[in-house]
């Protein structure tokens, strides 16, 4: 087993305590707890990739939502900062499952937007739009529309134009999911890099991909639901798994789903899937 890199863990970045919603007069989610630490790499620069795994209809989005402060939860509190603040709407970017862009505007005006929400201007805004289209590959696309793009360039634009505005916490919801291969492999590159470039960043994904979130991610998080005597699922979806991926020693290592371990994991974790 590769041994694990050496970190330390330091601050909680995001806590879950005690969260359960409902929606339509069901139990989606049921006494969710959550706890996402900063961890420090001495002399390397690296965030958090944190996976949220669980089946379709499960309650992943239902959680991100509430992550996001976009709903709030029945019972329960979300902290969010090193402050740990009560989250409020507009605190953490947001990549939806669906994209959304303005559609009037062009590539480098969305961008340009997002900066200004949190009070960028002149050189400062117009440098960080340039570097993020830079490193997203987008250059060429400028002054593109939406329309004019591909799905994968437009969830480019959305990740960018969401690190434009939040520095600190991105959420996405399935940013694999409708994308062919290449795209996924450009997606789950981008991730990483990211990661490994802003030590004050997290990227929290909710999904259903298990290899692209064991991938990216480390740590990971199962939403499932526990069963009762007679094996029938007792209603609402609660955190029956965390796995460490940086113990595992998968976690920040390129070509990791070449390893032993991350197929381990992986047929562990389908093997689960079935039963939540
Ligand atoms: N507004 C709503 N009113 C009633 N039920 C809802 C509402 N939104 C979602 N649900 C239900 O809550 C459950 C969880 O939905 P959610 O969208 O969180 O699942 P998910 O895990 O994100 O699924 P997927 O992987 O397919 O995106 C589902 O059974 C869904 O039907
Ligand atoms: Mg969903």
């Amino acid at each position: 087993m590769p041994s694990a890199p050496f970190y330390e863990i330091k601050e909680t970045l995001l806590s879950v305590q005690g969260v359960s919603k409902s929606l339509g007069g069901r139990l989606i989610l049921r006494d969710v707890n959550v706890e996402i630490k900063n961890i420090i790499r001495p002399g390397l620069k690296q965030g958090q990739v944190v996976g949220f795994l669980g089946p379709s209809g499960m309650g992943k989005t239902t959680l991100f939502r509430l992550i996001a402060g976009i709903e709030d939860p029945d019972q329960g509190v979300i902290h969010i900062g090193a402050d740990q603040r009560p989250v409020q709407k507009g605190q953490v970017g947001v990549v939806p499952q669906s994209y959304p862009l303005f559609n009037h505007r062009n590539v480098m005006s969305n961008l340009l937007v997002a900066g200004k929400q949190i009070g960028l201007a002149g050189s400062e805004l117009t440098d960080k739009a340039e570097g993020y289209l830079k490193r997203f590959g987008l250059e060429g696309e400028a002054e593109k529309y939406p329309m004019q793009l591909s799905g994968g360039q437009r969830q480019r634009v959305a990740i960018a134009q969401q690190f434009m505005c939040s520095e600190h916490l991105v959420l996405m919801d399935e940013p694999f999911s409708g994308l062919d291969v290449n795209a996924i492999k450009a997606v789950t590159d981008l991730i990483c890099e990211v990661a490994s470039e802003h030590e004050d960043m997290s990227l929290v994904l909710v999904t259903h991909d298990i290899s692209s979130a064991i991938e990216v991610s480390d740590t990971l998080w199962i939403l499932g639901r526990d069963r009762d005597d007679s094996d029938k699922p007792i209603p609402g979806a609660r955190i029956v798994k965390k796995y460490d991926l940086i113990e595992l020693g998968i976690a920040w290592t390129k070509g990791n789903a070449d390893l032993p371990e991350f197929v381990q994991l992986e047929r562990e974790i389908k093997g689960l899937f079935p039963k939540l």
